[in-house]
């Protein structure tokens, strides 16, 4: 099954407090951006790939792709001021519509293979679908001052990629125009339609870099690749 992907870089980074865009720190010497670029690239199921970014980092972002020789079949799209912006920006640049679209962040550069595959073949066979975990804390919700106890049973983390027929997000995003509407990610404005999306379970690995705790896990995750490969 073939997918084209849209790629989110175009954010700013600022809860990273590393005084510029995350997607350019590096992991184990390699550029944030890169390794999550890597992943797709490498998928032979991945037929096409659009990246976001700022226009002010576009060259910067170039030039990186070419010292790391991962430009092949990458296009280069400016985003806008919301993440949904940017989606809509990359949906528009994307060539074959007759395929699914995945959407995904860039800062989360640990999603596998096994997992694209399933949401591929998931999204081919429903339309739409989003890899997401189950949630592992307790979740209290506090109205007023009421507090009350989610069930976990019926609860999942969102993640990326979301996947779906490319003509289905198109219309979603421009509904989502219409009624000036942000959502939080891309499946909510799949949602707002009253049409079902399918949740893939992935894996707890595929965790978006936001924090700087979260570089760190991040440096410890791919060091135990490594060491897990030369044993
Ligand atoms: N993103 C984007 N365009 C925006 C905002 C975000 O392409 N206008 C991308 C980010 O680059 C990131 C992904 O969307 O890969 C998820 O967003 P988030 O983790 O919030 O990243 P940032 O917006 O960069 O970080 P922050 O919110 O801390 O500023
Ligand atoms: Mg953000």
């Amino acid at each position: 099954i073939n997918y084209s992907a849209v790629i989110l870089a175009a954010g700013q980074g600022k809860r990273m407090l590393a005084g510029r865009n995350k997607q350019f720190l590096r992991i184990d010497q390699i550029p944030l951006i890169i390794h999550t670029l890597t992943v797709f690239q490498e998928d032979p199921w991945c037929a096409e790939i659009v990246l976001v970014t700022n226009s002010k980092e576009r060259e910067s972002m170039e030039e990186l792709l070419l010292t790391h020789d991962v430009t092949e079949g990458v296009r280069f799209v400016d985003g806008g001021a919301e993440r949904q912006d940017s989606v809509l920006a990359g949906l528009n640049a994307i060539q074959n519509t007759q395929i699914p679209v995945f959407i995904h962040d860039g800062a989360r550069p640990f999603v596998n293979r096994d997992s694209l595959h399933r949401l591929a073949e998931t999204t081919a066979e429903k339309g739409a679908a989003l890899l997401a975990v189950k949630v592992t804390d307790t979740i209290k919700q506090k109205t007023g001052n009421q507090l009350s106890t989610l069930d976990r049973n019926t609860l999942w983390a969102a993640q990326t990629p979301q996947a779906f027929d490319y003509d289905l997000i198109v219309k979603a995003h421009q509904q989502a125009v219409d009624s000036g509407y942000y959502g939080t990610d891309d499946a909510s404005l799949v949602e707002k339609m009253n049409i079902e999306v399918e949740i893939v379970e992935g894996s707890y690995d595929n965790i978006k870099l936001t924090t700087p705790e979260d570089l760190h896990k991040a440096e410890s995750y791919v060091r135990n690749l490594r060491k897990g490969k030369e044993m």
